[in-house]
């Protein structure tokens, strides 16, 4: 699946620090040229994909032909231009490659300067499905508005950011378990790449992903929410969590010039309360 990422050519590590959820937008949209660049990358992405499709919905065309929705319900305000990424799920492991996917994309549009927000909870998955001319066999479990932030929050977006607890994250103690230090690096310089999968977005900031620390490898649990994952029973955002902190993961890792392979365990257990995902294998 790597193979059919955009390249994102900034510092990851400095894109991953100015990425946040923008919900308020300046009503202007993005320029031809931008939107363009955006359309010409997701369609080479698509090209090599075969579980996933991304596209590009005007809100404002969703909008004349359902005349009663506004897409989102009113929780975005100026928004314009949606990137409406679908799935072909097989397995249960399609959410968390999503989530590697539709980051890839956000990370992209953050290194041409555009804001961006993840949206899997409530949206109009039917009408933003019908522009992309959705098959029975994909789901949307997820949508991106992009364009510029506004320069003042509307109350709406303060109140969720607050709620959300959005410019918080919790104590590094809590989210990785250092049981040794791999090989040709340094706890500093691990750190420092740990610290860029702390401040990957999750959905309501929950932070379901824990990381056990080898000296060959990193495991990957998640540590889920029962009570929230019944509240969107048509998308597992919590899997699709685990695919964006691993997308952080892999990224922070090849920046210091150190890559290495994604599989999936045999001998690994899940416990009551953490569920085993995949191993980084150095
Ligand atoms: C899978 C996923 C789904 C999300 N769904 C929503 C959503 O439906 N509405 C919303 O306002 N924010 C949503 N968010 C954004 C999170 O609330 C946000 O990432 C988190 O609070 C951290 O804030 P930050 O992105 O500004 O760092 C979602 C994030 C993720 C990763």
């Amino acid at each position: 699946m790597l193979e059919e990422l955009i390249k994102v050519n900034g510092k990851f590590s400095e894109l991953a620090r100015k990425r946040f959820s923008c919900r308020t937008f300046d009503g202007n949209g993005v320029s031809e040229e931008k939107l363009n660049l955006v359309k010409k990358q997701i369609e080479k992405a698509n090209e090599s994909s075969e579980n996933f499709r991304a596209g590009i919905v005007n809100k404002h065309e969703l909008k004349a032909k359902k005349f009663f929705t506004t897409g989102t319900y009113g929780m975005f305000k100026g928004d314009k231009f949606y990137i409406v990424g679908t799935l072909k799920k097989e397995s249960e492991f399609d959410w968390v490659k999503y989530g590697f996917f539709m980051e890839n994309i956000i990370i992209y549009l953050t290194q041409i300067g555009l804001n961006t927000c993840w949206i899997g909870g409530v949206f109009d998955r039917k009408g933003f499905g019908g522009e992309l001319g959705i098959r029975e066999d994909e789901l949307i479990p997820a949508i991106i508005p992009f364009g510029y932030c506004a320069s003042k929050r509307t109350l709406r977006d303060r109140i969720v950011r607050w709620s959300a607890k959005g410019d918080k994250r919790k104590p590094f103690d809590e989210l990785f378990f250092i049981n040794e230090i791999p090989a040709n690096i340094s706890e500093t310089k691990l750190k420092e790449v740990l610290e860029n999968v702390r401040i990957a977005p999750s959905a309501s900031n929950k932070q379901p992903w824990r990381f056990f620390i080898h000296k060959d490898r990193i495991d990957i649990y998640l540590r889920r929410d029962k009570l929230y994952s019944k509240l969107i029973p048509s998308s597992d955002l919590q899997m699709i969590d685990m695919g964006i902190a691993s997308y952080h993961l892999w990224k922070s890792f090849l920046e210091i010039g150190m890559s290495g392979n994604w599989n999936l365990l045999k001998n690994k257990k899940s416990f009551p309360a953490l569920q085993y995902i995949v191993s980084f294998i150095f």
